[in-house]
Order: structure tokens, then sequence, then C-alpha cells
């Protein structure tokens, strides 16, 4: 049975009134408390990547039926995209444990409203996949992001590279193919995409004739959302290389697709290890594909004279006596990822020495730097980089999250830090940690939620 647009319109307005979980514009948030001091004791578990489970959720909208996505983190980025999902006619079942179950076979309503975008840019991927699977598609522009503008006109020349007729009207994307599927084209990213490649992709699966994504991403999120295209039905050449070719298909079919580990939760782990680990001891991460790292943070921890075993599914970090001062540089895969520089800024807080911690992916991704001088950081941000002054002991404090990666950064100083640190705004976190304080008390922190009232005055001092 097919819901009529107008139901389905009337249905989606629901959307906007429904229970709103976390409007910001209340005063009520949450917040983390950590006393600092406690040692890291036994094991951490890494879980589904956030970042691959998003692709992956797209990507199952391409196939008319049934497909179950299995390892996929419960938070709240997945829960936005299944909203904006279901905004299409599409049915999204995430139940407490075990695979998502995504139906799509009633997909009749391809448009992605700037409500729900502009709460999560890689709302974006519905452009791809709803061009890739009808042949029109209405999505919002996302907005900018914690640290600035993130544009997607990668997204949007490579759309028309493949084929497609695209305008822009009142921040919505309107694209269509003429003939109703794409005929295919090639495209060169400068600079490389995670984003676009994925986009590309999607787009591109269903043309009518050959593709070529040039100078393309070859992060395992994209290896691993191109592998699932491929049991779909995809005809994908070159995932992991710099140049992928895809052969159109008439139409995918549903799949029993595998998220893979969070390899970004599994960096944010092994420097909570080197830090907060016990003296003379160890740490056991599970559910961890190292492979996922890529070279140059594996070869960081080295040089920062980290010892790590790296076994299949699970590392163990020593913890270390010292901590050398290493300066790191992110690149695309497999250079150091940029989602665990400002984690990586706190490892330094315990270096031995002064070290550079440069961004060349986003040249102002430093909104932790301010937060981590109120605990005592000495750092000084020079352009993209930020130069740290190791050997300090950090003092807690009242702490402002503003994006996911950010907000980590400040429960790792937490961890350390002499006193209780309140890390506020939470919800920042909330997007890409499942369960972060549930692994870490069971790991020996102490460390709580607790509400509180963003908009309340102190109470002046007695007397
Ligand atoms: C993905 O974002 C991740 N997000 C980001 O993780 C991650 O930081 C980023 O890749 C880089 O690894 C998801 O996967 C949902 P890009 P994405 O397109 O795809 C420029 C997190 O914390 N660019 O690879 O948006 C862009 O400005 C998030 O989990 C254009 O110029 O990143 C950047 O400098 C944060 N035009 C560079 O490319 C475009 O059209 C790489 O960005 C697109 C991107």
């Amino acid at each position: 049975m097919y819901i009529a647009l107008g139901d389905l319109k009337r249905k989606a307005g629901s959307v906007f009134q429904g229970p709103i979980t976390h409007s910001i514009s209340s005063n009520r948030m949450e917040k983390l408390v950590i006393t600092g001091g406690q040692p890291l004791r036994g094991s951490l578990t890494v879980a589904g990547s956030k970042n691959t489970a998003l692709a992956l959720l797209t990507g199952a909208l391409m196939a008319e039926g049934t497909s179950t996505i299995a390892n996929v983190p419960r938070v709240r980025d997945v829960r936005t995209l299944a909203q904006i999902m279901e905004f299409t006619g599409a049915k999204v079942d995430i139940p407490d444990a075990g695979p998502l179950v995504v139906h799509a076979e009633r997909v009749i309503f391809p448009e992605a409203p700037y409500e729900l975008v502009k709460k999560m840019r890689a709302s974006f991927y519905m452009l791809g996949a709803l061009l890739g699977r009808f042949g029109t598609a209405r999505v919002s522009l996302p907005g900018g992001c914690a640290w600035g503008p993130r544009p997607v006109d990668l997204h949007i020349e490579g759309m028309k590279a493949f084929g497609a007729e695209i305008d822009l009207e009142q921040g919505y994307v309107i694209a269509r193919a003429p003939k109703g599927r794409l005929p295919g084209g090639s495209f060169r990213l400068e600079p490389s995409s995670v984003g676009a490649t994925i986009n590309l992709l999607l787009a591109a699966v269903r043309a009518t004739g050959p593709s070529r994504i040039e100078n393309a991403a070859s992060e395992p999120d994209v290896i691993v959302f191109g592998e699932a295209l491929q049991q779909m039905g995809a005809k994908i050449a070159g995932l992991g290389t710099r140049t992928i070719e895809i052969e159109g298909v008439e139409a995918l079919h549903p799949a029993a697709i595998v998220n893979c580990p969070d390899r970004i939760e599994l960096g944010t782990f092994m420097i909570a290890a080197a830090i907060a680990g016990p003296p003379g001891g160890s740490v056991r991460i599970d559910n961890a594909e190292h492979r996922h790292l890529g070279g140059a943070f594996k070869d960081a921890f080295a040089r920062a004279g980290i010892r790590v075993d790296y076994h299949d599914g699970h590392i163990v970090v020593h913890t270390p006596e010292v901590i050398l001062p290493t300066d790191i540089e992110t690149a695309i895969y497999p250079g150091f990822p940029t989602d665990l520089q400002a984690q990586w800024s706190v490892l330094m807080a315990r270096a031995a020495g002064t070290s550079r911690v440069t961004d060349t992916i986003y040249i102002d991704r430093f909104n932790h730097i301010p937060e981590l001088q109120r605990m005592g950081l000495r750092a000084r941000v020079e352009g993209n980089a930020v130069r740290i002054e190791g050997g300090q002991q950090l003092t807690g404090a009242q702490v402002m999250s503003s994006d996911l990666r950010a907000s980590v950064s400040l429960v790792l100083a937490g961890l350390i830090a002499r006193g209780e640190t309140h890390v506020l705004r939470v919800y920042h976190l909330d997007r890409g940690y499942e369960n972060l304080e549930a692994k870490l008390r069971a790991a020996g922190v102490a460390i709580y939620r607790e509400q509180y009232d963003e908009f309340a005055m102190p109470e002046p001092p007695e007397g």
C-alpha cells in the first residue's frame, strides 16, 4: 500500500512537531562530570563506525526491498539520518540491539528537508541516493559546522559531470537526470573528498553508462561502503585506489550488510590508554580493526615511544613511562586522520617537550584549544597548527564542547586533570560516541552524566 503524497507530507509535518529530545533552545542540557587521576584498567570496546554507517544507510535506499546493516552504533547522527530517510517514505527500524532494518520499498518522496539536513552534513548523501535511484532529488544544502564552512561544490560539480541538471533554489539543490537515469561521466576531485566520493558512487551505480572518479578518497569508510554497494549488485572497480571506475547497472538488490569498527573511536581509546593507563600495565581495546588507522597514526604512536601490540580484532596499549613529543600533520588516508588531531593534542600535553599539531584538511579545527587552555594547557595556535608545551599537570574546569572530536578531547583531558572536569553541551559527543561514559566507567573512570541549566545564573557568594 503506497502512502499518498498528501498523507506523507502531513506525516512529514508531524516529524517537525514530534517530541524534540534535545532542543538547544531549552535550558536543560547534559554534561559529563569526570574526576581525574583514576587509571584505566581492563578493556575498552570500539563500536561500529559512525561515518561508515551513515553512508551504508543511504546506500540501503538504493535497493527496492529490505536491507539490514549490522554493527551500527546507536548514536544521534544515525537517528537523525533515519528520520531523514523516513521522510522519503522509507522505514528504518532501530532495535535496541542487532542489525538496523531498512525498508526501502516505499521510497516515493525524493526530498531531504532543511529542518533535518541542517543537523548533520552527511545527510547530503541523500542527493546521490535519491538521484541515483529515482533520477530526481530535492535536498537542502547542509549548513556550515562548528569550525567553519564545509563546501559541497565537489559533490555538485561531480553530479553535473555525471549528467545531472542541477539548480539551486532557496537553499535547496534540485537535481534531475534528463532521461530519468544519469548517463554517467568522469570527474576529478580536487581536493580528494570522502563525502564527495561517497555521494558520486551513490549517483553513478545505476547510471546507464560508465563513470570514473579521479583522485577518489581511499579511507576505509569509502572501501567498506563501496564493497556494500558491490554486495547489492553494483559494478565498481578500484576501491581503495585514487581512481574508481563504475559500470552502471539496471537496479541494485537488498543485502545483509556488516559495518566496520570505528577507526576514530579506536584512535581515541588508544590515546586514552596512553595517557591514563595503569602505571607499568596495559589496556586492551576490543573490536579493533587496526589496519583502518592508516600507517601515519601508528607511526606517530611509535615515535611517541608508546608500545602497542596489534592483533587481529584487538590491540594492547602499554602505558608509557615517558611520552616523547611528536609532531603530526593530518592528511588524507593513509595519512594522520584529521578526526584524531584534537585528541593528539591531549596526548602531547603529557609529552616531555614541545610538539606541533598541524591540520592540512581543515585549517581552523582548533575550538578545543581555548577550552584546554582553561585546564592549564600551554599551547599557541599559529595558523593551521598548534604548538603544545608538554609536561603539564592539567586541572579540572568547566569546559564547553563545540564539535564531536573537540568534545572527546575534553573528556580525555578530564581523565588526567587534577580534580573535577565538567564537559558541557555533551549532545555534541552523543552524535558520534556510543555509551562513552558507560565504557569509561566500566574501565575504572569516575565519570557520570548530569543535567544542568544552561542559562542558570551562579549564586552570589554569601555575606
Ligand atoms: C568526512 O567529512 C567525515 N565525515 C569527517 O568526519 C572527516 O573529518 C572528513 O571526512 C575528513 O576525513 C563523515 O564521514 C560523515 P571531505 P567530509 O569532503 O566528507 C574539502 C567527524 O568528526 N571539500 O573529505 O565532509 C573540505 O573542505 C567528521 O566524524 C571541498 O572543498 O570531508 C575539506 O577541506 C568531521 N569541497 C576536504 O575537502 C567539497 O565539495 C576534505 O573534506 C567537499 C569537501
